[in-house]
Formats: C-alpha cells, sequence, structure tokens
C-alpha cells in the first residue's frame, strides 16, 4: 500500500533510493517519484505514471544528484494514477513529502490551508500534509517541532518522510498506522516501508512505534522520539533472512519461486515446535499453557487468504480441541456490536502484521475488553500486530513478494495447526491423533515436494482455463475454504472470475451457472465426505459442467469425457487442506502466465493493505 524510501548518506543516494523502490514495487504500483536535495540546497523531483521502471528511464536522462532524499511507489487512494498525484508533495520549493496511508480529515484541513493562501495542484490527501508541515515550519524554523505539530493535527493512517532546504542536512520520518523502518547504516541512516527496500544497505533496523517521529541526520545519526515527544530507545534487530530472499533466482515469478519454496518454509515453521507426538508448549510463550488452558472460545479475525486460514482452523479447532470457534473478515468485524463470550481468546492471522482492518480489529477488541488474551499469527517480526498482541506465534514463511500470497498461507495452516494441537493437549494430554498429526507434520516438506511434482501436468492442465470467463470451486468441510483460497488465487493474477461453494451447496443456486463454458475444480481428499462430493460433481456433469478434480490417488474415480481427474499422494486428512492448496496455487500462476499477466503485480491491488 505504497512504499518510502529515504537516505541520508554521504555517497550519492539516486540509486540507493531507486534500488528501495524496484524492492517496494510490491506495495504499490501506479506511480513512483523522488526528491533528491541538490549540493546547491535545491530540492529537485522527479514523478513518472506507472512502475519504478518509467521513472527509472526519466532518471537516466535527467538524474538525481545529492547526498539526501525520499522516493515513493504509489498505490492510488485519493486521485488517479497522475504525474501530478504522484509522490513526493511539494510545498512551493522548499518542502517534499513522501505518504502512505489515508489522512482521514484532509477535507477539512484542506479547507483551512486554501483560506490561508496554499495553493493545491493535486487530487491527493498528501499534499495537505506537504502545505501543513511547510506551515509549522513557517512557525518553528525547525523540522522535527513542525512534523510533531502537524501529526497532530492528522486523523487517519500515515507513514511520513519529509526533507526541507532549510535544513539539508537532515530527513524526518512519522508514522502512525502505517509500517516505517528505519535502517541503520555505517555513517548513513534510511528509511522505509519494509526492511526488503533497504537490504542492499544495511541489514539493521528499528521498527518505529505508533506515534513515533525519528530525525536521521548526515554521518547516520538516528534520533526518536515517542507520541509526546520524549526522546525514546528503540531496539536495533538484524534482519535475518537475507538479500536472497528478494530474488527470483531461477524461477520466472516471485510467486512461482514462493510456490517452490513451500516445503522449506513449512519445515521453518515447524523447526523447534515439535516434541515426541505433541506440540512443544513453549511455542507460545513461556505463559501460554496456563492460558490456553483457560480458553472456553476462539474468535480468529483476518482478510482475505490469512481469513481462509482461519476458516480452516475452525474445522480443526472444532474438531480436535471440542472449542467453539467464530471467524470473521476484519473489516465486518470491526463495525460490529460483538457479543463476547466469557474466556474468548481472539487470534488474529496476518502475513504483514499491519493490514489495517485486522489492527483496528484487534484495537476494538482491546477498548471493548472481555477477551481473555489476543494471540497474533504473523510472518513479520516486530510488525505492529505482533507488538500489540498478547502473544504471537511467527509462521517463517520468509519475505513474500509476489502479491498473491502462496507460502504465506501455508505456514499460516501449519501455525494453526501448531494451535489447534496445543489447545487439545492441555485439554487432554497426549493422545494418538496428537501422535499421528505430529508425524503428518513432520513428513510434510516432504508431502509438499509430492505434490508440486503436479506442476508439469497442471501446466497442461491449464490451457483449458486461458479463454474462460467464469470459474467455480468446490470443496466440502475444509476443502470449503481451500476451495475459496482457489477462487481468490485465480482472480487475483488471471482475472477470470471466479467462484468458491461449498459443493452441497451447488444445488441451491449456483447449480444455474453450470454449462459447457464453466469449467468446475474439486478439491477430493479421501474423508468422510468424499462420497458426498462425488454426488455433488455428477450434478456438475449432468448439466454439461466440465470437471477439474484434484483427488487422492486412492479415491476411485474415473476420467471420462468432460472429467479430468489429477492424482495427489494420499495423506493424512487433517493435513490434506495443505497439500490440496497447492495445485490450486499452480493452476492460477499457469493460467495467469499463459494469459499474460502480470503475475507479481496484478492490476489494481497491493501487498500489505495499509489503508481502511
Ligand atoms: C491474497 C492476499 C490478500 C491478503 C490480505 C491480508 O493473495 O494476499 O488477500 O491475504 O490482504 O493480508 P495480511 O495477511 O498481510 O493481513
Amino acid at each position: 500500500m505504497c512504499g518510502i524510501v529515504g537516505a541520508v548518506a554521504s555517497r550519492q543516494v539516486q540509486g540507493i533510493l531507486l534500488e528501495g523502490l524496484k524492492r517496494l514495487e510490491y506495495r504499490g504500483y501506479d506511480s513512483a517519484g523522488m526528491s533528491v536535495l541538490s549540493d546547491e540546497g535545491r530540492l529537485n523531483r522527479q514523478r513518472a505514471v506507472g512502475k519504478v521502471v518509467a521513472l527509472e528511464e526519466k532518471l537516466e536522462t535527467a538524474a538525481l544528484k545529492g547526498h539526501l532524499g525520499i522516493a515513493h511507489t504509489r498505490w492510488a487512494t485519493h486521485g488517479r494514477p497522475t504525474e501530478q498525484n504522484a509522490h513526493p508533495h511539494q510545498s512551493g520549493e522548499s518542502l517534499a513529502v513522501v505518504h502512505n496511508g489515508i489522512i482521514e480529515n484532509y477535507e477539512t484541513l484542506k479547507a483551512e490551508l486554501e483560506a490561508q493562501g496554499y495553493v493545491f495542484t493535486s487530487e491527493t490527501d498528501t499534499e495537505v500534509v506537504a502545505h501543513l508541515l511547510a506551515r509549522e515550519y513557517n512557525k518553528s524554523q525547525d523540522l522535527l517541532s513542525a512534523v510533531q505539530s502537524a501529526v497532530i493535527m492528522l486523523k487517519g493512517a500515515y507513514a511520513i518522510a519529509v526533507a526541507h532546504v532549510g535544513q539539508p542536512d537532515q530527513i524526518i520520518g512519522a508514522r502512525k498506522g502505517s509500517p516505517l523502518v528505519v535502517g541503520a547504516g555505517i555513517g548513513e541512516a534510511f528509511l522505509a516501508s519494509d526492511p526488503l527496500a533497504l537490504l542492499q544497505v544495511t541489514d539493521r533496523f528499528i521498527y518505529l512505534q505508533e506515534g513515533d517521529v525519528v530525525r536521521l541526520s548526515q554521518e547516520g545519526m538516528i534520533e526518536v522520539f515517542d507520541y509526546e515527544g520524549q526522546s525514546a530507545e528503540r531496539a536495533i534487530t538484524v534482519f535475518e533472512h537475507g538479500d536472497g530472499a528478494i530474488s527470483k533466482g531461477n524461477y520466472r515469478h516471485f510467486m512461482l519461486k514462493e510456490i517452490h519454496e513451500q516445503a522449506q518454509v513449512v519445515a521453518a515453521t515447524l523447526e523447534g515446535r515439535l516434541g515426541e507426538g505433541h506440540v512443544l508448549p513453549r511455542a507460545f510463550g513461556a505463559d501460554a499453557e496456563a492460558l490456553l488452558d483457560r480458553v472456553k472460545h476462539i474468535q480468529i479475525v483476518a482478510c482475505g487468504t490469512s481469513y481462509h486460514a482461519g476458516m480452516v482452523a475452525r474445522y480443526w479447532i472444532e474438531k480436535l480441541a471440542g472449542l467453539p470457534t467464530q471467524v470473521e473478515v476484519a473489516s465486518e468485524y470491526r463495525y460490529r456490536d460483538v457479543v463476547v463470550p466469557d474466556g474468548t481468546l481472539f487470534v488474529t492471522l496476518s502475513q504483514s502484521g499491519e493490514t489495517a482492518d485486522t489492527l483496528a480489529a484487534l484495537r476494538y477488541a482491546a477498548d471493548k475488553g472481555g477477551y481473555l488474551a489476543s494471540l497474533a499469527i504473523c510472518n513479520v517480526p516486530g510488525s505492529t500486530l505482533v507488538r500489540e498482541s498478547d502473544l504471537s506465534l511467527m509462521t517463517q514463511a520468509g519475505p513474500e513478494i509476489g502479491v498473491a500470497s502462496t507460502k504465506a498461507f501455508t505456514t499460516q495452516l501449519v501455525a494453526m495447526m501448531l494451535f489447534t494441537l496445543a489447545l487439545r493437549r492441555v485439554r487432554q494430554g497426549d493422545d494418538p491423533i496428537q501422535h499421528q498429526i505430529v508425524n503428518a507434520l513432520r513428513q510434510l516438506p516432504q508431502s509438499i515436494q509430492q505434490g508440486l511434482a503436479l506442476d508439469g501436468a497442471i501446466e497442461k492442465l491449464s490451457s483449458a482455463f486461458a479463454e474462460k470467463h467464469h470459474a467455480l470451486f468446490l470443496g466440502r468441510g475444509t476443502m470449503f475454504p481451500i476451495a475459496l483460497e482457489g477462487a481468490l488465487k485465480l482472480k487475483e493474477i488471471s482475472y477470470i472470475h471466479a467462484e468458491a461453494y461449498p459443493a452441497g451447496e451447488l444445488k441451491h443456486g449456483p447449480l444455474a451457472l453450470v454449462d459447457s463454458e464453466m469449467p468446475v475444480i474439486a478439491v477430493a481428499p479421501n474423508d468422510e465426505l468424499l462420497e458426498k462430493l462425488k454426488a455433488n460433481l455428477q450434478e456438475v456433469r449432468a448439466r454439461g459442467g466440465e470437471l477439474f478434480v484434484f483427488a487422492d490417488e486412492n479415491v476411485s474415480l474415473a476420467e471420462s469425457e468432460g472429467v479430468h481427474v489429477l492424482r495427489l499422494p494420499a495423506i493424512d486428512e487433517y493435513i490434506a487442506p495443505i497439500i490440496y492448496t497447492l495445485p490450486l496455487q499452480l493452476l492460477s500462476y499457469h493460467v495467469a502466465v499463459l494469459k499474460g499477466t502480470d503475475v507479481d503485480q496484478p492490476r489494481n491491488l497491493a501487498k500489505s493493505v495499509t489503508v481502511e
């Protein structure tokens, strides 16, 4: 949701900023821009519509020279993706700002600033921030004080980076509701929305907290102030995933690389968390066992793909731990008058830990009170969600660059299974079912490799979808959320309209859509609902629908005209949702490649949705 980079260094910063923007492009890619303060004290700016490469082309003919600069890649919220609306925004010739987030009171502030003579040239909410900062700077002649007094007036979410010609040795950053990290270099300092943007220059980061304001000065000086303006100590964390995580390696797309990384990241997520036939209680923190014992209900809240992981977990928790569980999308939960049953644990699932709706839901739950505690299942240590939750369990997916989530989802499922097993164990001690699932989890990386071996067969199958406009995904039980996830992947990256239904619901309406132009994809593991599913598939075939079934190798389901069956290795029924996700990811990937869409950066989307 927009990417910010800033740099103060003794070397030229254009290259650092440009590389940072390329690495942040997954956050937004409809326009990009950069302002660099020249040695003569001028703020020079370049902006371009489209991807970062368009900005790069401009910079090739008109480089921005200087040792201090800010840059931005945009995902439009206010105003179309035009050069005029691209960041950085300026107030006159002296101040430039880049912003991520949404300023909710921008109309009021704009009217106030216009009345004071400030002239607006864009349709963005960010330009309000530029003029507001300029006004405050004119009062104090100090950029830090100007930012501190301006942010108090902003309602909504922001991460900003600001430069002013009056103080050519510093950049000021501030965050509330949108992520911002400081990169600590040797004699130089950086800002970015995500550490990935800066891995080419440092692996040492400060994750700014809500309300923090930071001053980066020449020689790498970093000063953090909390929301009350007091100097604050913030720990430096070393980024452990290495810079390789953000290169495509030998893969054509990040998405394909991330699909093929799943065995490895699932193994990393399991590492140190499995005992002999049970999940180690310390996986959830020192005091977790006593807390899990008091849980009577579970409320899961998440968005998008993470929500689908929560839906699978509901089946698991109710069946294996016997606890009533509710799952809801965060954007609905946060505006509902929620009734909290006694002993409810509030669980959020988020890859980024910065999703605005999920964070708002967590804060709503905290304000409302009545919950036993909050647990975040998250992929980014130090993210806002993790910091604001009582407990956390980190997935170990590593950086996920493809906008369509793949390895983050399967590691979330693994984490939720660990959580389910921990809940079961505090209730009934060790038992054979836990033993069985723990063994299946240990085998999981290998099972994933076997599942991914279907890649070639799925690639062949994908041509049947490339010309279609619609597709229907069916599943039952835990496979219903997997069908939802398959449909989401297909629509996200191939732009084919896809719907998912619990197969038993077909006859209550959607069957009317089925004809020879509607491919129907079904996920058919060898479980207790298999026979019911087969009957539902007959209903499809009888209406001329072409069936593509991903089935367990032991399921008796014959190939025939209009019925294509792809066999998956036999797998423990509890772990099956993780394995059946894989062919659906591969299918959407290959269909998108055939259609020639932008697989890693599909239109209209961005990763990490930090606005409401
Ligand atoms: C889809 C996708 C999104 C995210 C959703 C939540 O492929 O990636 O649906 O899952 O925006 O994001 P996180 O998990 O970061 O909270």
